[in-house]
């Protein structure tokens, strides 16, 4: 299984998402898959302007000139994509939603109805790919994931990925002062587990989700840090 990450978190392999990423990826590695690691920080990616070219004039061929033609190419490639994404503003980074849009190039413009649904078709040169999501997030509640899974679980059915499970990491700030080596194992299994028989145990996405310091806890500790804040 050969995986393609995308990567945007403005802080690349040093952010608190790429804590649960890396071990994931060792995870691959160990049971036999490849991956490659896209950092959306170091692309120029234009947005889509929706003129539809790449539809009905250029066969799949954007007319924007930038880095997107060669994640294009790699994500040709890979039988598994990952997105590896801090939760912003209840939603996906404003780099990974253009990322996202410039993808309709790869499409194809006719419809037919799938499992009840009016979607665009594969393209003729596409192959089946799974889709796992690995994130983290801020304030405290799981409940905070619930936007950006039930986008990402539509945008799985809409492209046609099979969206084979997700790492979601609260209360992220907790993670680099905390004992985490079960949740970075955790992570490792699920990258092992996906590899050998592409999905993952719900019990290793627990690991990685679970309570790390209680809800009045983490309010102290971020208001203590934010007490900066308050003498400006
Ligand atoms: C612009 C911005 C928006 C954010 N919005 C949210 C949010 O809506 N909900 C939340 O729980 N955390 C939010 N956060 C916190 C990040 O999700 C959190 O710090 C994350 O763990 C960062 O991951 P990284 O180090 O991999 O970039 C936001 C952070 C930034 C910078």
């Amino acid at each position: 299984m050969h995986l393609l990450v995308i990567n945007s978190s403005p802080y690349g392999r040093r952010g608190i998402t790429a804590m649960m990423l890396m071990p994931f990826l060792e995870g691959i590695r160990e049971a036999g898959g490849t991956s490659e690691i896209v950092s959306l920080s170091k692309l120029t990616i234009h947005p889509c302007r929706g003129c539809y070219t790449c539809w009905f004039k250029t066969k799949n061929v954007c007319t924007r000139k930038d880095d997107m033609a060669e994640v294009i190419a790699r994500f040709r490639k890979a039988d598994c994509i990952v997105f590896s994404t801090p939760v912003y503003c209840d939603g996906v980074p404003g780099q990974l939603k253009v990322m996202m849009d410039r993808l309709i190039a790869t499409g194809n413009p006719l419809l037919e109805m799938r499992d009840g649904r009016t979607r665009h078709p594969a393209p003729p040169d596409y192959t089946p790919k799974r889709f796992v999501l690995i994130s983290s997030c801020g304030l405290w509640e799981m409940e905070n994931f619930i936007p950006i899974t039930t986008h990402l679980r539509a945008f799985c059915d809409n492209i046609g990925f099979e969206y084979s499970g997700a790492l979601l990491r609260p209360h992220s700030f907790a993670m680099r002062n905390s004992p985490v080596n079960d949740i970075l194992h955790a992570a490792k299994s699920a990258g092992y587990e996906l590899a050998k028989n592409g999905g993952f145990a719900r019990t290793a996405a627990d690991i990685v989700g679970r309570e790390i310091v209680s809800c009045d806890a983490y309010i102290n500790m971020i208001n203590k840090k934010g007490e900066m804040y308050t003498m400006l």
